[in-house]
């Protein structure tokens, strides 16, 4: 089955007219391609820019297992998508534990995160703690991997403990449907995008 939630992105970069794109977690740059087309219809291909992050070819099986997450494309394949939709792409390879606390000073605030790398809870709370400072009053940040109603309990993976731990005075947070289920050995996994946004 197809996944369902991932229209939640385009709706929202549709909606708030994002232009700075960035995206923990950039795979095969498949749904980059489609945010970044989306933001082109509101603005010049060369004024819009796309920040994405991954292990591409480094990442080893034992990483992949770790971190719950899929094999990606190589950098180059995906730069070379990319390039394709003739706007500002900048890639990053490396674990995003090292690499964006490294290069966020130079990017600054961006519209748009999406945060869909590692699925360890340490990972995601690195990601987030990097992607906080890269926020402004418009900044929308969609969380993939919100874990519910499983009936067996996933552990030590997806964004549920420190979605459920943010700061209500500080930090807007909403639940997106749809949910997407899928049927996995020992039950039902059932997956929410959440988005957040500052107070
Ligand atoms: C679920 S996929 C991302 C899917 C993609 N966002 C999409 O919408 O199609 C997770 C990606 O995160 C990458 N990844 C996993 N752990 C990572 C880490 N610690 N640092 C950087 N990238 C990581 C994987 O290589 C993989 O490409």
């Amino acid at each position: 089955m197809i996944p369902q939630r991932y229209a939640n992105l385009l709706n929202i970069i549709y909606k708030n007219k994002s232009r700075r794109i960035m995206e923990i977690g950039t795979y095969n740059g498949a749904h980059a391609t489609e945010m970044i087309e989306v933001s082109k219809i509101f603005y010049p291909a060369q004024t819009v820019e796309y920040f994405g992050f991954d292990m591409f070819e480094s990442l080893t099986e034992e990483k992949l297992k770790q971190e719950f997450s899929k094999q990606p494309s190589t950098l180059i394949e995906v730069q070379e998508l990319l390039n394709k939709t003739k706007i500002n792409v900048h890639l990053y390879k490396g674990d995003t534990r090292n690499t964006l606390s490294q290069v966020k000073s130079s990017i600054g605030q961006v519209d748009f995160v999406l945060i869909d790398g590692g699925h360890s809870i340490e990972t995601i709370r690195s990601d987030w703690n990097n992607v906080k400072d890269l926020m402004g009053q418009k900044t929308v940040v969609i969380f993939d991997d919100y874990y519910t109603n499983t009936e067996i309990e996933v552990e030590g993976v997806g964004c549920q403990t420190l979605i459920d731990s943010l700061n209500a005075n500080d930090y807007e947070v909403q639940i997106l449907e749809p949910m997407d289920s899928f049927a996995k050995e020992w039950g039902v996994l059932k997956i929410n995008m959440v988005k957040v946004v500052k107070k």
